[in-house]
Protein backbone atom coordinates (compact mmCIF):
# COMPACT_ATOMS: atom_id res chain seq x y z
CA UNK A 1 0.00 0.00 0.00
CA UNK A 2 1.14 3.82 -0.87
CA UNK A 3 2.92 5.21 2.15
CA UNK A 4 -0.07 8.54 1.76
CA UNK A 5 -3.21 5.88 2.57
CA UNK A 6 -1.21 4.31 5.28
CA UNK A 7 -0.91 7.51 7.38
CA UNK A 8 -4.34 8.52 6.43
CA UNK A 9 -5.28 5.07 7.38
CA UNK A 10 -3.56 5.27 10.65
CA UNK A 11 -5.18 8.56 11.83
CA UNK A 12 -8.45 7.95 10.55
CA UNK A 13 -8.70 4.85 12.86
CA UNK A 14 -6.53 6.53 15.61
CA UNK A 15 -9.22 9.49 15.40
CA UNK A 16 -12.06 7.39 15.33
CA UNK A 17 -10.93 5.20 18.51
CA UNK A 18 -10.67 8.23 20.34
CA UNK A 19 -13.67 9.94 19.53
CA UNK A 20 -15.72 6.79 19.62
CA UNK A 21 -14.20 6.05 23.58
CA UNK A 22 -15.14 9.85 24.29
CA UNK A 23 -18.99 9.57 22.81
CA UNK A 24 -19.31 6.79 24.91
CA UNK A 25 -18.02 8.27 28.37
CA UNK A 26 -20.47 10.84 27.29
CA UNK A 27 -23.31 8.89 26.59
CA UNK A 28 -22.89 7.32 29.91
CA UNK A 29 -22.59 10.57 31.74
CA UNK A 30 -25.65 12.13 29.73
CA UNK A 31 -27.63 9.14 31.05
CA UNK A 32 -26.53 9.72 34.49
CA UNK A 33 -27.33 13.03 34.62
CA UNK A 34 -30.72 12.94 32.83
CA UNK A 35 -32.11 10.18 35.84
CA UNK A 36 -31.04 12.77 38.31
CA UNK A 37 -32.78 15.61 36.56
CA UNK A 38 -36.11 13.40 36.24
CA UNK A 39 -36.15 12.58 40.08
CA UNK A 40 -35.45 16.01 41.07
CA UNK A 41 -38.53 17.07 38.61
CA UNK A 42 -40.56 14.32 40.51
CA UNK A 43 -39.68 15.46 44.00
CA UNK A 44 -40.69 19.11 42.98
CA UNK A 45 -44.05 18.28 41.43
CA UNK A 46 -44.45 15.44 44.32
CA UNK A 47 -44.02 17.52 47.21
CA UNK A 48 -45.77 20.99 46.36
CA UNK A 49 -48.92 18.75 44.87
CA UNK A 50 -48.70 16.98 48.18
CA UNK A 51 -49.26 20.04 50.42
CA UNK A 52 -51.94 21.41 48.19
CA UNK A 53 -53.42 18.12 47.71
CA UNK A 54 -53.45 17.59 52.25
CA UNK A 55 -54.51 21.29 52.15
CA UNK A 56 -57.51 21.03 49.64
CA UNK A 57 -58.69 17.58 51.91
CA UNK A 58 -58.93 19.02 55.14
CA UNK A 59 -60.42 22.82 53.78
CA UNK A 60 -62.57 21.83 50.90
CA UNK A 61 -63.01 17.96 51.26
CA UNK A 62 -61.11 14.62 49.35
CA UNK A 63 -63.54 15.04 45.85
CA UNK A 64 -61.80 18.36 45.65
CA UNK A 65 -58.56 17.38 46.51
CA UNK A 66 -58.97 14.50 43.91
CA UNK A 67 -60.00 17.89 41.49
CA UNK A 68 -56.57 19.27 42.03
CA UNK A 69 -54.58 15.90 41.27
CA UNK A 70 -56.45 15.44 37.83
CA UNK A 71 -55.68 18.54 36.96
CA UNK A 72 -51.73 18.77 37.39
CA UNK A 73 -52.21 15.66 35.43
CA UNK A 74 -53.68 17.17 32.62
CA UNK A 75 -51.25 19.93 32.95
CA UNK A 76 -48.30 17.92 32.24
CA UNK A 77 -47.98 16.07 28.95
CA UNK A 78 -44.61 14.14 29.89
CA UNK A 79 -45.61 13.02 33.39
CA UNK A 80 -48.58 11.15 34.39
CA UNK A 81 -49.91 12.39 37.65
CA UNK A 82 -52.20 10.18 40.08
CA UNK A 83 -53.36 9.52 43.67
CA UNK A 84 -53.04 6.09 45.27
CA UNK A 85 -55.10 4.88 48.72
CA UNK A 86 -52.65 4.06 51.55
CA UNK A 87 -53.79 0.01 50.93
CA UNK A 88 -52.72 0.75 47.34
CA UNK A 89 -56.04 0.87 45.84
CA UNK A 90 -55.93 3.14 42.95
CA UNK A 91 -58.16 6.21 42.87
CA UNK A 92 -61.08 6.59 40.51
CA UNK A 93 -60.69 10.48 40.05
CA UNK A 94 -56.96 10.41 39.65
CA UNK A 95 -55.71 7.15 39.03
CA UNK A 96 -52.11 6.79 39.50
CA UNK A 97 -50.32 3.52 37.62
CA UNK A 98 -48.87 1.45 39.59
CA UNK A 99 -51.75 -1.09 40.62
CA UNK A 100 -51.79 -3.05 44.02
CA UNK A 101 -48.58 -1.41 45.61
CA UNK A 102 -49.49 -0.35 49.30
CA UNK A 103 -48.27 3.44 50.27
CA UNK A 104 -45.27 4.04 52.16
CA UNK A 105 -45.10 6.64 55.05
CA UNK A 106 -42.15 8.19 52.86
CA UNK A 107 -40.96 9.07 49.52
CA UNK A 108 -40.31 6.50 47.09
CA UNK A 109 -39.18 6.34 43.75
CA UNK A 110 -38.38 2.79 41.56
CA UNK A 111 -38.69 1.96 37.76
CA UNK A 112 -41.34 -0.67 36.71
CA UNK A 113 -42.84 -2.02 33.40
CA UNK A 114 -45.95 -1.71 32.44
CA UNK A 115 -48.37 -4.78 32.00
CA UNK A 116 -50.15 -2.70 29.10
CA UNK A 117 -47.00 -1.58 27.50
CA UNK A 118 -44.26 -3.99 27.92
CA UNK A 119 -41.46 -2.65 26.17
CA UNK A 120 -41.80 0.80 28.07
CA UNK A 121 -40.03 1.30 31.15
CA UNK A 122 -41.52 3.84 33.82
CA UNK A 123 -40.21 5.69 36.62
CA UNK A 124 -42.16 5.93 39.37
CA UNK A 125 -42.64 8.44 42.63
CA UNK A 126 -44.41 8.75 45.46
CA UNK A 127 -44.93 11.40 48.24
CA UNK A 128 -46.94 10.75 50.91
CA UNK A 129 -49.72 13.31 51.65
CA UNK A 130 -50.85 13.34 55.65
CA UNK A 131 -54.11 15.06 57.21
CA UNK A 132 -54.04 17.57 59.85
CA UNK A 133 -53.37 15.05 62.48
CA UNK A 134 -50.29 13.29 60.56
CA UNK A 135 -52.14 10.58 59.42
CA UNK A 136 -51.57 8.83 56.24
CA UNK A 137 -54.19 9.69 53.49
CA UNK A 138 -52.52 7.97 50.60
CA UNK A 139 -50.04 8.88 47.85
CA UNK A 140 -49.47 11.47 44.94
CA UNK A 141 -48.07 9.09 42.11
CA UNK A 142 -45.98 10.62 39.90
CA UNK A 143 -45.00 8.07 36.59
CA UNK A 144 -42.93 9.20 33.27
CA UNK A 145 -41.40 7.08 30.39
CA UNK A 146 -38.28 6.80 30.80
CA UNK A 147 -38.19 5.74 26.67
CA UNK A 148 -37.86 9.96 26.39
CA UNK A 149 -34.38 9.58 28.41
CA UNK A 150 -33.21 7.04 25.63
CA UNK A 151 -34.69 8.86 23.27
CA UNK A 152 -32.29 12.39 24.39
CA UNK A 153 -29.50 10.39 24.35
CA UNK A 154 -29.65 8.31 20.84
CA UNK A 155 -30.53 11.60 19.22
CA UNK A 156 -27.56 12.96 21.15
CA UNK A 157 -25.63 10.21 20.18
CA UNK A 158 -26.01 10.52 16.52
CA UNK A 159 -25.35 14.11 16.27
CA UNK A 160 -22.00 13.33 17.75
CA UNK A 161 -21.32 10.56 15.78
CA UNK A 162 -22.55 12.32 12.31
CA UNK A 163 -19.80 15.26 13.71
CA UNK A 164 -17.03 12.76 14.60
CA UNK A 165 -17.58 11.30 11.33
CA UNK A 166 -17.61 14.27 9.30
CA UNK A 167 -14.25 15.67 11.58
CA UNK A 168 -12.71 12.51 10.44
CA UNK A 169 -13.01 12.37 7.14
CA UNK A 170 -12.09 15.64 6.78
CA UNK A 171 -9.04 15.57 8.88
CA UNK A 172 -8.54 12.08 6.47
CA UNK A 173 -8.87 13.71 3.21
CA UNK A 174 -6.26 17.08 4.32
CA UNK A 175 -3.97 14.19 5.67
CA UNK A 176 -4.17 12.36 2.62
CA UNK A 177 -3.47 15.44 0.35
CA UNK A 178 -0.37 16.74 2.72
CA UNK A 179 0.69 12.70 2.70
CA UNK A 180 0.43 12.51 -1.28
CA UNK A 181 2.36 15.98 -1.56
CA UNK A 182 4.71 15.54 1.18
CA UNK A 183 6.00 12.13 1.22
CA UNK A 184 4.47 10.43 -1.72
CA UNK A 185 5.37 12.32 -4.51
CA UNK A 186 9.01 13.36 -3.28
CA UNK A 187 9.39 9.03 -2.57
CA UNK A 188 8.28 8.49 -5.74
CA UNK A 189 10.74 10.65 -7.14
CA UNK A 190 13.44 9.28 -5.14
CA UNK A 191 12.60 5.40 -6.33
CA UNK A 192 12.77 6.75 -9.96
CA UNK A 193 16.02 8.17 -9.24
CA UNK A 194 17.41 5.15 -7.64
CA UNK A 195 15.99 3.19 -10.63
CA UNK A 196 17.81 5.14 -12.75
CA UNK A 197 20.98 5.18 -10.71
CA UNK A 198 20.68 1.16 -11.12
CA UNK A 199 20.57 1.68 -14.56
CA UNK A 200 23.76 3.47 -14.87
CA UNK A 201 22.34 7.00 -15.40
CA UNK A 202 23.96 9.45 -12.72
CA UNK A 203 22.31 12.95 -14.75
CA UNK A 204 19.53 14.73 -12.89
CA UNK A 205 20.33 15.55 -9.66
CA UNK A 206 16.89 15.87 -7.03
CA UNK A 207 15.68 19.05 -5.74
CA UNK A 208 13.17 19.79 -3.13
CA UNK A 209 11.68 22.81 -1.97
CA UNK A 210 10.83 20.93 1.49
CA UNK A 211 13.19 20.67 3.95
CA UNK A 212 12.88 17.38 5.90
CA UNK A 213 14.36 13.98 6.33
CA UNK A 214 13.21 13.27 2.30
CA UNK A 215 15.13 16.08 0.94
CA UNK A 216 18.02 15.45 3.11
CA UNK A 217 18.29 11.84 1.54
CA UNK A 218 18.06 13.41 -1.57
CA UNK A 219 20.78 15.80 -1.15
CA UNK A 220 22.29 12.88 -0.07
CA UNK A 221 21.83 10.63 -3.11
CA UNK A 222 23.04 13.90 -5.11
CA UNK A 223 26.21 14.09 -3.59
CA UNK A 224 26.66 9.69 -4.00
CA UNK A 225 25.74 10.02 -7.75
CA UNK A 226 28.57 13.05 -8.40
CA UNK A 227 31.16 10.54 -6.33
CA UNK A 228 30.11 8.08 -8.39
CA UNK A 229 30.40 10.01 -11.85
CA UNK A 230 33.89 11.23 -10.38
CA UNK A 231 34.62 7.72 -9.96
CA UNK A 232 33.64 6.47 -12.83
CA UNK A 233 35.62 9.11 -14.90
CA UNK A 234 39.17 8.25 -12.80
CA UNK A 235 38.06 4.52 -14.03
CA UNK A 236 37.70 5.11 -17.45
CA UNK A 237 40.86 7.60 -17.37
CA UNK A 238 42.97 4.51 -15.81
CA UNK A 239 41.85 1.69 -18.28
CA UNK A 240 42.55 4.23 -20.99
CA UNK A 241 45.74 5.09 -19.46
CA UNK A 242 46.33 1.25 -19.39
CA UNK A 243 45.31 0.36 -22.45
CA UNK A 244 47.79 2.51 -24.19
CA UNK A 245 50.64 1.26 -21.77
CA UNK A 246 49.54 -2.18 -23.24
CA UNK A 247 49.89 -1.55 -26.54
CA UNK A 248 53.03 0.47 -26.51
CA UNK A 249 54.38 -3.10 -24.69
CA UNK A 250 53.16 -4.68 -27.65
CA UNK A 251 54.48 -2.33 -29.92
CA UNK A 252 57.91 -2.48 -28.39
CA UNK A 253 57.54 -6.22 -28.12
CA UNK A 254 57.11 -6.64 -31.78
CA UNK A 255 59.90 -3.89 -32.69
CA UNK A 256 62.32 -6.86 -30.33
CA UNK A 257 60.93 -10.26 -32.65
CA UNK A 258 61.35 -8.24 -35.61
CA UNK A 259 64.57 -7.00 -34.76
CA UNK A 260 65.48 -10.83 -33.33
CA UNK A 261 64.05 -12.29 -36.83
CA UNK A 262 66.39 -9.68 -38.87
CA UNK A 263 69.25 -10.90 -36.51
CA UNK A 264 68.37 -14.29 -36.85
CA UNK A 265 67.94 -14.27 -40.82
CA UNK A 266 71.43 -12.57 -40.86
CA UNK A 267 72.77 -15.10 -38.79
CA UNK A 268 71.07 -18.21 -41.24
CA UNK A 269 71.74 -17.07 -43.91
CA UNK A 270 74.95 -15.20 -43.60
CA UNK A 271 76.88 -18.48 -42.74
CA UNK A 272 75.62 -20.56 -45.94
CA UNK A 273 76.65 -17.35 -48.04
CA UNK A 274 80.20 -16.79 -46.57
CA UNK A 275 80.86 -20.40 -47.23
CA UNK A 276 79.26 -19.94 -51.12
CA UNK A 277 81.34 -16.71 -51.53
CA UNK A 278 84.69 -18.83 -49.89
CA UNK A 279 84.66 -21.37 -52.56
CA UNK A 280 83.28 -19.54 -55.43
CA UNK A 281 86.26 -16.99 -55.22
CA UNK A 282 89.11 -19.83 -55.04
CA UNK A 283 87.25 -21.20 -58.17
CA UNK A 284 87.38 -18.03 -59.90
CA UNK A 285 91.29 -18.00 -58.94
CA UNK A 286 91.36 -21.22 -61.66
CA UNK A 287 94.44 -22.55 -58.94
CA UNK A 288 92.46 -25.08 -57.26
CA UNK A 289 92.63 -29.01 -58.50
CA UNK A 290 89.82 -30.31 -60.48
CA UNK A 291 89.21 -33.00 -57.54
CA UNK A 292 88.89 -30.46 -54.93
CA UNK A 293 87.22 -28.06 -56.49
CA UNK A 294 84.47 -30.56 -57.18
CA UNK A 295 84.12 -30.70 -53.71
CA UNK A 296 84.23 -26.93 -53.17
CA UNK A 297 81.17 -27.08 -55.78
CA UNK A 298 79.63 -30.16 -53.72
CA UNK A 299 79.89 -27.67 -50.59
CA UNK A 300 78.51 -24.83 -52.45
CA UNK A 301 75.41 -27.20 -53.73
CA UNK A 302 75.17 -28.29 -50.14
CA UNK A 303 74.98 -24.44 -48.49
CA UNK A 304 72.55 -23.23 -51.41
CA UNK A 305 70.20 -26.26 -50.78
CA UNK A 306 70.39 -24.85 -46.60
CA UNK A 307 69.54 -21.60 -47.78
CA UNK A 308 66.67 -23.33 -50.01
CA UNK A 309 65.03 -25.29 -46.24
CA UNK A 310 65.76 -22.16 -44.28
CA UNK A 311 63.90 -19.41 -46.77
CA UNK A 312 61.34 -22.07 -47.22
CA UNK A 313 61.12 -22.54 -43.48
CA UNK A 314 60.42 -18.92 -43.32
CA UNK A 315 57.67 -18.61 -45.70
CA UNK A 316 56.35 -21.36 -44.22
CA UNK A 317 56.31 -18.84 -41.66
CA UNK A 318 55.96 -15.60 -42.26
CA UNK A 319 53.05 -16.25 -45.23
CA UNK A 320 51.25 -19.15 -44.01
CA UNK A 321 48.12 -20.28 -45.55
CA UNK A 322 44.57 -19.96 -44.34
CA UNK A 323 43.76 -23.49 -42.25
CA UNK A 324 41.28 -25.25 -43.97
CA UNK A 325 40.07 -27.19 -40.67
CA UNK A 326 38.06 -30.72 -41.21
CA UNK A 327 37.03 -33.57 -38.91
CA UNK A 328 40.86 -35.05 -38.66
CA UNK A 329 41.47 -38.43 -37.37
CA UNK A 330 44.90 -37.76 -34.85
CA UNK A 331 45.53 -41.12 -35.06
CA UNK A 332 46.10 -41.69 -38.65
CA UNK A 333 48.35 -38.58 -38.38
CA UNK A 334 50.27 -40.53 -35.66
CA UNK A 335 50.92 -42.69 -37.93
CA UNK A 336 51.51 -41.24 -40.50
CA UNK A 337 54.59 -39.01 -39.14
CA UNK A 338 56.08 -41.88 -37.49
CA UNK A 339 56.42 -43.17 -40.62
CA UNK A 340 57.92 -40.51 -42.08
CA UNK A 341 60.26 -39.83 -39.33
CA UNK A 342 61.64 -43.38 -39.30
CA UNK A 343 65.07 -42.85 -40.64
CA UNK A 344 65.63 -39.51 -38.79
CA UNK A 345 65.32 -41.80 -35.73
CA UNK A 346 66.80 -44.75 -36.61
CA UNK A 347 69.87 -42.62 -37.75
CA UNK A 348 69.90 -41.00 -33.83
CA UNK A 349 69.14 -45.16 -32.31
CA UNK A 350 65.92 -43.57 -31.01
CA UNK A 351 62.35 -45.34 -30.84
CA UNK A 352 59.37 -43.52 -31.75
CA UNK A 353 56.08 -45.63 -31.10
CA UNK A 354 52.69 -44.34 -30.80
CA UNK A 355 50.95 -45.20 -27.59
CA UNK A 356 47.57 -47.00 -27.96
CA UNK A 357 44.58 -45.16 -26.49
CA UNK A 358 40.93 -45.85 -26.27
CA UNK A 359 37.85 -43.50 -27.38
CA UNK A 360 37.76 -41.28 -30.48
CA UNK A 361 40.90 -39.33 -31.03
CA UNK A 362 38.65 -37.06 -33.77
CA UNK A 363 40.10 -32.86 -33.65
CA UNK A 364 38.76 -30.11 -35.91
CA UNK A 365 41.67 -28.86 -37.67
CA UNK A 366 43.32 -28.79 -41.01
CA UNK A 367 45.23 -32.23 -41.94
CA UNK A 368 48.20 -31.00 -43.57
CA UNK A 369 49.30 -28.26 -41.27
CA UNK A 370 48.63 -31.01 -38.16
CA UNK A 371 50.92 -32.97 -40.11
CA UNK A 372 53.50 -30.47 -40.17
CA UNK A 373 52.79 -29.60 -36.52
CA UNK A 374 53.51 -33.44 -35.46
CA UNK A 375 56.21 -33.92 -37.36
CA UNK A 376 58.31 -30.66 -36.06
CA UNK A 377 57.09 -32.10 -32.25
CA UNK A 378 59.13 -35.29 -32.99
CA UNK A 379 61.83 -34.56 -34.57
CA UNK A 380 62.81 -31.87 -32.00
CA UNK A 381 62.00 -35.03 -29.41
CA UNK A 382 64.72 -37.31 -31.31
CA UNK A 383 66.85 -34.65 -31.52
CA UNK A 384 66.61 -34.41 -27.48
CA UNK A 385 67.40 -38.14 -26.99
CA UNK A 386 70.51 -39.97 -26.53
CA UNK A 387 70.61 -43.21 -28.14
CA UNK A 388 68.63 -45.47 -26.98
CA UNK A 389 66.02 -42.98 -26.27
CA UNK A 390 62.07 -42.91 -26.37
CA UNK A 391 59.35 -40.81 -28.54
CA UNK A 392 56.50 -41.40 -27.09
CA UNK A 393 52.93 -39.88 -29.49
CA UNK A 394 49.70 -40.47 -27.73
CA UNK A 395 46.10 -38.98 -28.31
CA UNK A 396 42.51 -38.88 -27.88
CA UNK A 397 40.33 -36.74 -26.13
CA UNK A 398 39.17 -35.48 -22.54
CA UNK A 399 37.22 -33.57 -20.63
CA UNK A 400 37.73 -29.77 -21.30
CA UNK A 401 38.23 -27.21 -18.25
CA UNK A 402 34.90 -27.12 -16.63
CA UNK A 403 33.74 -30.23 -18.64
CA UNK A 404 31.84 -33.32 -17.56
CA UNK A 405 33.58 -36.56 -18.34
CA UNK A 406 30.34 -38.16 -19.89
CA UNK A 407 29.11 -35.35 -22.03
CA UNK A 408 29.21 -36.49 -25.68
CA UNK A 409 32.85 -35.90 -27.20
CA UNK A 410 32.05 -32.41 -29.26
CA UNK A 411 30.20 -30.61 -25.59
CA UNK A 412 32.67 -29.81 -23.33
CA UNK A 413 35.60 -32.43 -24.61
CA UNK A 414 38.66 -31.59 -26.57
CA UNK A 415 40.98 -33.48 -28.62
CA UNK A 416 44.59 -34.11 -27.76
CA UNK A 417 48.18 -34.58 -29.27
CA UNK A 418 50.94 -35.19 -27.23
CA UNK A 419 54.46 -36.28 -27.47
CA UNK A 420 56.67 -37.36 -24.76
CA UNK A 421 60.52 -37.93 -24.96
CA UNK A 422 62.88 -39.32 -22.22
CA UNK A 423 65.40 -37.07 -23.68
CA UNK A 424 67.66 -33.80 -21.62
CA UNK A 425 64.42 -31.79 -21.26
CA UNK A 426 64.95 -28.27 -20.87
CA UNK A 427 65.85 -25.29 -17.99
CA UNK A 428 63.23 -22.61 -17.64
CA UNK A 429 65.11 -20.23 -19.30
CA UNK A 430 65.29 -21.96 -22.80
CA UNK A 431 61.52 -22.99 -21.98
CA UNK A 432 60.38 -19.29 -21.57
CA UNK A 433 61.65 -18.97 -25.19
CA UNK A 434 61.05 -21.99 -27.24
CA UNK A 435 58.04 -20.76 -29.25
CA UNK A 436 60.14 -17.45 -30.55
CA UNK A 437 61.52 -17.66 -33.88
CA UNK A 438 64.98 -18.49 -34.72
CA UNK A 439 65.28 -18.85 -30.65
CA UNK A 440 67.33 -22.28 -31.06
CA UNK A 441 69.86 -24.02 -28.60
CA UNK A 442 71.25 -26.23 -31.75
CA UNK A 443 74.70 -25.97 -33.44
CA UNK A 444 74.59 -23.97 -36.49
CA UNK A 445 73.59 -26.20 -39.31
CA UNK A 446 71.64 -28.24 -37.22
CA UNK A 447 68.68 -26.15 -36.11
CA UNK A 448 66.72 -23.23 -37.26
CA UNK A 449 64.81 -21.78 -34.25
CA UNK A 450 61.73 -22.28 -36.51
CA UNK A 451 59.75 -25.34 -36.12
CA UNK A 452 57.57 -24.36 -32.60
CA UNK A 453 57.13 -21.11 -33.55
CA UNK A 454 55.40 -22.55 -36.56
CA UNK A 455 53.62 -25.23 -34.76
CA UNK A 456 52.63 -22.69 -32.59
CA UNK A 457 50.94 -20.18 -35.24
CA UNK A 458 49.22 -23.20 -37.03
CA UNK A 459 47.51 -24.33 -33.29
CA UNK A 460 46.47 -20.83 -32.65
CA UNK A 461 44.86 -20.53 -35.98
CA UNK A 462 43.23 -24.09 -35.98
CA UNK A 463 41.64 -22.87 -32.72
CA UNK A 464 43.78 -24.66 -30.32
CA UNK A 465 46.42 -24.57 -27.85
CA UNK A 466 49.89 -25.67 -27.31
CA UNK A 467 51.73 -25.88 -23.83
CA UNK A 468 55.13 -27.76 -22.66
CA UNK A 469 56.14 -29.19 -19.01
CA UNK A 470 59.83 -30.07 -18.87
CA UNK A 471 62.82 -30.28 -16.86
CA UNK A 472 66.62 -30.53 -17.61
CA UNK A 473 67.08 -33.71 -17.30
CA UNK A 474 63.71 -35.47 -16.95
CA UNK A 475 63.06 -35.10 -20.47
CA UNK A 476 60.04 -33.14 -22.17
CA UNK A 477 56.17 -33.09 -23.30
CA UNK A 478 54.58 -31.25 -25.47
CA UNK A 479 50.66 -31.10 -25.74
CA UNK A 480 48.21 -30.01 -28.77
CA UNK A 481 44.53 -29.44 -27.87
CA UNK A 482 42.09 -28.79 -29.97
CA UNK A 483 38.43 -28.57 -30.95
CA UNK A 484 36.98 -32.70 -30.50
CA UNK A 485 34.67 -33.61 -33.04
CA UNK A 486 31.58 -35.91 -32.20
CA UNK A 487 32.46 -39.40 -33.64
N1 LIG B 1 61.69 -32.10 -27.08
C1 LIG B 1 62.55 -31.13 -26.73
N2 LIG B 1 63.42 -31.32 -25.71
C2 LIG B 1 64.29 -30.37 -25.34
N3 LIG B 1 64.36 -29.14 -25.93
C3 LIG B 1 63.51 -28.89 -26.94
C4 LIG B 1 62.59 -29.87 -27.41
N4 LIG B 1 61.88 -29.30 -28.42
C5 LIG B 1 62.40 -28.06 -28.61
N5 LIG B 1 63.40 -27.83 -27.75
C6 LIG B 1 64.12 -26.58 -27.60
O1 LIG B 1 63.47 -25.57 -28.31
C7 LIG B 1 64.33 -24.95 -29.27
C8 LIG B 1 63.54 -24.49 -30.45
O2 LIG B 1 63.00 -25.56 -31.19
P1 LIG B 1 62.54 -25.33 -32.65
O3 LIG B 1 61.70 -24.12 -32.73
O4 LIG B 1 61.96 -26.58 -33.18
O5 LIG B 1 63.87 -24.99 -33.40
P2 LIG B 1 65.08 -25.94 -33.69
O6 LIG B 1 64.59 -27.33 -33.53
O7 LIG B 1 65.43 -25.61 -35.11
O8 LIG B 1 66.12 -25.57 -32.71
C9 LIG B 1 65.31 -26.06 -29.58
O9 LIG B 1 66.51 -25.52 -30.05
C10 LIG B 1 65.51 -26.71 -28.21
O10 LIG B 1 66.38 -25.99 -27.42
MG1 LIG C 1 62.90 -28.06 -34.36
Amino acid sequence: MRVALKLVLATVLGTLAVLIIFGWVRARKEIELFDLDMRRDHLLVGTTLAVCVADEWVVAGQARAMQLVRQADEERQHMRVGFVHPSGRQNEVAPGRVPQRSVVNHLENFVMADPSEPNEEFLVSRVPVHGDKGELLGAVEICERLGIRDEFVRSNLVGTLAATLAMVGFSGMVVLVMGVWLVGRPLNLLAAKAQRIGQGDLTGALSFTQRDEISELASEVNAMCERLAEANARTQAETTARIDAIEQLRHADRLITVGRLAAGIAHELGTPLNVIAGRVKMLRRGTVEAEVGAEYLAAVAEQAERMTVIIRQLLDFAGRREPRPAPTDLRHIARVIARLVEPIARKHEVQVEIAAEGGSAMALGDPVQLEQVLSNLVVNGIHACSPGGKVRITCGTEPAFGGDRNDPPSVGRRAYLRVTDDGHGMDEATKARIFEPFFTTKDVGQGTGLGLSVAHGIIVENGGSISVTSQRGMGSTFSVFLPAVAT
